[in-house]
Formats: structure tokens, C-alpha cells, sequence
């Protein structure tokens, strides 16, 4: 104060006018924090606290302000005088203080009067106050008698040590206090920025779920309108190539069979769009699946449509899930289908289901020796109507992996491939909790 740090008011002011006090030093304030720059709560720490409260000194008496602001030097806060109960209000108005000495004995309004003022406004109706007080036994009656939360008094002359470490201690506590507010304020604000990534996530997921929702009903009413005009076209070429065929010559009659073939084509086409979309759309049912027996089974078929190629089948015993047993059908007896079609031009055919546990995640894979594929394109495997293989070699419509990444998605699971060509392929997938 000595140097001239806060400016406080003196007892000199005019009593009648109530104007805004003035600092010269800026006095600590909690909206100091405007600028900051803007990083997450969640990541942000509070602020440190400040490293100066404010502290009020009040007292009529000039030389007492002056001898306060001596005492209290070496504590590093802002010391404000005010010269009055009125300028004491004013201060208290704008301004909030760690703790506030309070002079009794002063004219016009005593110490009792400014302190019951000051607990009537919210802002500073738990600031600490500590009452000076002559030495006379009647004031320091009164200073006990007062109800309005007087934390503490003092008596005149005022002992430097003591005043010193009363002071010290509200100092602390203070910036405590301010400390804990700006963390409840952090916590408040990351709570608040969860809540609105939380929200804005749903919204997210619900459209997408909407515009999914659209986009199969729309690609399963085109499949399901295009199919009656393919009828025609592959009745009538079928009605021209009986009554009509005869009078065709060589080369009509090949085009008519390769418009039969097209239709036939993208009949097939048709039924795997309307397929897709089925398996997405079924409702779930969550049971307890043997894995190890439903590729037994698969297996057996496989073996009997084809009973003259020699397969060596690997299967892991005893593999059990939870999940639904009709999609998980569905998505092995694809990957199945493709272990035995692309082995079929390999002499000694393996194909394997398994289980490993990858960062405590059973993850299942069925493997082969077969043709294997380019890793380069391994992106795009999974895409309805993608292949990496040619038709005269490995016939087939391409949604086969496309209805394993739906079905095993369903389960909140992932897949994905491994491959080399001529060395095999191997299609990995973990399974998580099933969505409705
Ligand atoms: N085990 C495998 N080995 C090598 N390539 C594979 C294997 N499985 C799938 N692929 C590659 O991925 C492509 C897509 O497979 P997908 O099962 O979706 O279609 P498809 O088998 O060709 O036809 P569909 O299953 O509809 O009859 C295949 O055409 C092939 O190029
Ligand atoms: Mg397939």
C-alpha cells in the first residue's frame, strides 16, 4: 500500500456521494478469466488460484488505516482503506474481499451497522469480518453479543503478530474457496460439453438410422418393381426363342440366348439387393450359438454338393457365443461358401475355423489355402457387387461379404480379411453385443 499498489480512500471523502471507487492496481477478479484460450473443459485444469485477494481495511482514524496497511504489508495482498461504513459498501459493491477489518467505533456508522450491510447482500454475506475494538470492557461485550456472524475481533492497540496471522488465515481460505469455485466451474462446464456431445450424437446416430431406414426401403421397392418388367423380357425372348427360334439364324439365335442369360443375370442381381436388406432388417433374437456345429453342418453340405473334391476341414471344437444363431448362419455359411469356391482350383485344399484372443477379445476366423486375394483391394471386399475374382473363374454376385459385414455389424462386431494371392485368405470377426 505504501507504495502506492492499491489506492484506497481515506477518511477525507465526502460522505454525502456514493461513487465507484477507483484501484490503481487491478484488484483480483474472477472475470479476469475472460481471454483464456478456449480448450476443452475436459481437458483444461482450473486456473491457478489468484495470488492476491483483496482486503479491506476500515477505519475513521487516517494514522489506524496507515498502521493497518504497515502490519499487514509483508502478507502480498491488495489492501484497500476505506474511511467509512458508506465508503466500505461501495467497495463491497464492486469488489470482493478475502476478509474486511472493521473499525466499531466510527461516526455517522458504526462497524455493527456497515457489518449488518454488508451481510444483507448475497455476495458478501459470508465474507469474514474482524471487529477492532478499543480496549473497553463494553465494546467488547457488544462485539460478542453480535449476531450477524462477526468471525472475529481485535482489541486496540492492535498486536501486529496477531493481526497478521488472523488475516493469513482468511487469505488461505479464500483462495481456497476461489480455487474450488473455478474447479466446480471446470467440472460444471465439462459436464455441460458431454451432455451436448452426448446429445448431438444421438441426433447423429438417429438420422443415420432414419436415412438408412429410407435407403433400404428404397433400393428393396426398386428391386422389388424392376423384377416384373425381367419377367417379361425373360418370358417373351423364352416365347420368340420356342415359336420363333427356327427362322432365326445362328447369330439371332446366340443374341436371344444372351439376352435370356442377362435377364437371368440380373434376376439374381435382384434377389441379392431384396436378400441384403432382409438380413438387415430381421428382427434379432439372442441365444446361445455352437459355432464349432454350425460349421460341422455347413461343412457336411458343402462336402455333399460337391462329394468328389477332397477338402481338409479344420474345425475348433466347442466354440460357443451368444448371439443370433439364424444371422451367424448366415454370415459362416458365406464365408464358408467362399473357403470351398476359392480353394476349388488348389490341390490340397484346407479350409479351418478358429478361435484367438486378441487383447482379450475372442476374435474367430475361418481360413483357406485358396487363391487368396491382393491386399490392395482389401478395402474393397466387403462392398455389395465387389469381386476381385473373374466370373469364369470364380462365378458368383459379389454380396456374399457384404451380408457377413451387416450380419456381424448387427452383433456390434467387426470383420475384416487377410490375403496373398495363390496363398490363401483368411476373414477374422469378433462379435459384441447385438443391436436391436
Ligand atoms: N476366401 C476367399 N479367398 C479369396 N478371395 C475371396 C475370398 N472370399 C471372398 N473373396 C473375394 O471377395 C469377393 C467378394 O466376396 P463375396 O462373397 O462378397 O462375393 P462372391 O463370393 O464373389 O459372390 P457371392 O458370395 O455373392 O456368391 C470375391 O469375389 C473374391 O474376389
Ligand atoms: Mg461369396
Amino acid at each position: 500500500m505504501t507504495d502506492g499498489r492499491t489506492a484506497g480512500r481515506s477518511g477525507d471523502q465526502s460522505a454525502g456521494e456514493l461513487h465507484a471507487p477507483t484501484l490503481s492496481t487491478p484488484v483480483v477478479d474472477s472475470a479476469d478469466r475472460a481471454g483464456a484460450p478456449s480448450e476443452s473443459p475436459a481437458t483444461r485444469s482450473p486456473d491457478p488460484p489468484p495470488d492476491r485477494v483483496n482486503i479491506l481495511l476500515v477505519d475513521d482514524q487516517p494514522a489506524n488505516l496507515v498502521a493497518l496497511e504497515a502490519m499487514l504489508e509483508e502478507l502480498g495482498q491488495n489492501l484497500i482503506r476505506a474511511g467509512s461504513g458508506r465508503e466500505a459498501l461501495k467497495w463491497m459493491l464492486t469488489h470482493e474481499f478475502a476478509v474486511v477489518l472493521l473499525d466499531v467505533k466510527m461516526p455517522e456508522m458504526d462497524g455493527f451497522e456497515t457489518a449488518t450491510l454488508i451481510r444483507q447482500r448475497d455476495k458478501s454475506r459470508h465474507t469474514p469480518i474482524i471487529f477492532l475494538t478499543a480496549a473497553d470492557q463494553s465494546q467488547t461485550q457488544a462485539v460478542r453479543g453480535y449476531a450477524v456472524g462477526a468471525v472475529d475481533y481485535l482489541t486496540k492497540p492492535i498486536v501486529p503478530e496477531f493481526v497478521r496471522s488472523k488475516v493469513a488465515v482468511f487469505v488461505e481460505l479464500a483462495k481456497k474457496t476461489e480455487l474450488l469455485r473455478r474447479q466446480a466451474d471446470l467440472l460444471r462446464a465439462s459436464e455441460q460439453e458431454a451432455r451436448e456431445l452426448a446429445e448431438s450424437q444421438a441426433e447423429l446416430v438417429r438420422d443415420l438410422e432414419h436415412k438408412n431406414r429410407e435407403l433400404e426401403s428404397f433400393s428393396y421397392a426398386v428391386s422389388h418393381d424392376l423384377r416384373a418388367p425381367l419377367r417379361r423380357i425373360e418370358s417373351f425372348s423364352q416365347v420368340v426363342q420356342e415359336s420363333q427360334g427356327e427362322r432365326l439364324d445362328d447369330a439371332g439365335r446366340h443374341y436371344l440366348e444372351r439376352v435370356r442369360e442377362a435377364s437371368r443375370q440380373m434376376a439374381q442381381l435382384i434377389d441379392d439387393v431384396l436378400y441384403l436388406s432382409r438380413v438387415t432388417r430381421a428382427d434379432t433374437r439372442e441365444q446361445e450359438v455352437d459355432l464349432s456345429a454350425v460349421v460341422q453342418l455347413l461343412v457336411d453340405r458343402l462336402r455333399e454338393s460337391e462329394p468328389a473334391r477332397e477338402v481338409e476341414v479344420r474345425i475348433r471344437p466347442g466354440v460357443v457365443v451368444t448371439a443370433d444363431g439364424q444371422l451367424l448362419r448366415i454370415a459362416l455359411q458365406n464365408l464358408l461358401d467362399n473357403a470351398w469356391k476359392f480353394t476349388s482350383r488348389t490341390p490340397a485344399a484346407r479350409i479351418e475355423f478358429g478361435v484367438t484372443n486378441v487383447a482379450g477379445e475372442p476374435t474367430y476366423f475361418i481360413r483357406d489355402n485358396g487363391a487368396g486375394f491382393d491386399m490392395g483391394y482389401v478395402d474393397r471386399l466387403f462392398a455389395p457387387f465387389q469381386r476381385l475374382h473373374l466370373q469364369n473363374e470364380f462365378p458368383g454376385t459379389g454380396i456374399g461379404l457384404a451380408t457377413v459385414q451387416r450380419i456381424i455389424y448387427r452383433h456390434g462386431g467387426r470383420v475384416w480379411a487377410e490375403g496373398m494371392p495363390n496363398q490363401g485368405a483368411t476373414f477374422h470377426f469378433t462379435l459384441g453385443r447385438l443391436r436391436p
